[in-house]
């Protein structure tokens, strides 16, 4: 039976470290400038943790701030989904740590390993527990610490990441408001092209491994460029059509900020024009799966998006994965 609960976003939080790291910064570490780094991705700098802060820190600053927006307690809340590839530690889940830290008594927690995708999926997730009747408050949060899993000798990858965290809590909302489709979809046969090798059970650590750089971030950037541009516009049209909604009817869209490029590509793709764009990518880089919640968070905050608002938010990552969430604002 089709559930007539509206699910929408209630709360909003984000966390962001202190320290920014700019192109030039980076130009003393590896043979780049600033003029490359602007031109190819249109990143101008990035905020990168100190060595004792982990991925639950930033996503505890999140949901705190998050559960305030909403006004809700966190002993309310029901569930806790993490999406990340940074998790603390493969075991227990980032999100188990960041029940304990907020005191979630009665939530149930588990990690998403989704890539860029991350919060999309987590979103999309949460909210059907809250559809079938399951749960009323869920908290999803999209995080990463990538500063600790880049090669800071590779030049093609360490300037393009950042670290951040972005959180929401989802409750039922008013009738034709909060999220109205979504789109999910995966491609495994091109996971080669964005992998951290090493430290799983395929290749546990070991000497070895740590000598041949294997737990970084590997990527084949262009190849990850030409598919993001055309998933993008794929997995929109599918949400838009599943939304029984046309491109005209889009307020803003707040896509994953991986590159300025990729951006204004599927933009132009799309027929969307710039101002109705959301990019924050100049000042915090790539952060998977936190960039669209960070992004939702600010657009939020600085008053661009208003009551009523149609947005499409739409990501691609590692995987490889992608999704879109067609959401009306209720805030
Ligand atoms: N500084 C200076 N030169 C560099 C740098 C750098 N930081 N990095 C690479 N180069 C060099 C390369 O070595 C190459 O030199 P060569 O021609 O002598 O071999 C040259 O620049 C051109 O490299 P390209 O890879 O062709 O540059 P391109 O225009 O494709 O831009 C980029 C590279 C920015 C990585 C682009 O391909 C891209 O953005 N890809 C998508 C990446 C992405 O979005 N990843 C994340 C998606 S999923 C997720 O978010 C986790």
């Amino acid at each position: 039976m089709k559930s007539t609960i509206s699910v929408g976003i209630t709360g909003m939080g984000s966390s962001i470290p202190d320290k920014v790291v700019t192109n030039d910064d980076l130009s003393k570490i590896v043979d780049t400038s600033d003029e490359w780094i602007r031109t190819r991705s249109g990143i101008r700098e990035r905020r990168i943790v100190d060595e004792n802060t982990a991925t639950s820190d930033l996503c505890t600053e999140a949901a705190k701030k998050a559960l305030i927006d909403a006004n809700v307690n966190a002993k309310d809340i029901d569930l806790i989904i993490v999406a990340t590839v940074t998790a603390d530690m493969a075991f227990p889940s980032t999100a188990c740590i960041v029940q304990k830290n907020i005191e979630a008594t009665n939530a149930a927690a588990f990690d998403m390993s989704v890539g860029c995708s991350g919060f999309l999926y987590g979103v999309a997730t949460g909210a059907n527990f809250i559809k079938a009747g399951v749960y009323k408050k869920v908290l999803v949060i999209g995080a990463e610490v990538l500063s600790k899993i880049l090669d800071w000798e590779d030049r093609s990858t360490c300037v393009l990441f950042g670290d951040g965290a972005g959180a929401c809590i989802l409750e039922e909302c008013n009738d034709g408001y909060g999220i109205l489709s979504y789109d999910l979809g995966a491609d495994g046969k091109s996971g080669h092209l964005l992998t951290q090798p090493a430290g799983g059970s395929r290749m546990p650590a070991s000497h070895k491994t740590i000598d041949e750089r294997l737990h970084y971030v590997h990527m084949e950037g262009k190849e990850v460029f030409k598919s993001a541009v055309r998933v993008m516009e794929s997995t929109s049209l599918q949400a838009l059509k599943k939304a029984n909604m046309e491109l005209e009817d889009i307020d803003f869209l707040i896509p994953h900020q991986a590159n300025e490029r990729i951006i204004k590509s599927a933009a132009k793709r799309l027929k969307i024009s710039d101002d109705r764009v959301y990019m924050n990518l100049d000042k915090y880089g790539n952060m998977s799966s936190a960039s669209i919640p960070i992004a939702l968070d600010e657009a939020y905050r600085n008053g661009l998006i208003k009551k009523g608002d149609i947005l499409l938010l739409v990501a691609f990552g590692a995987g490889f994965t992608w999704a879109s969430v067609i959401l009306k604002w209720e805030k």
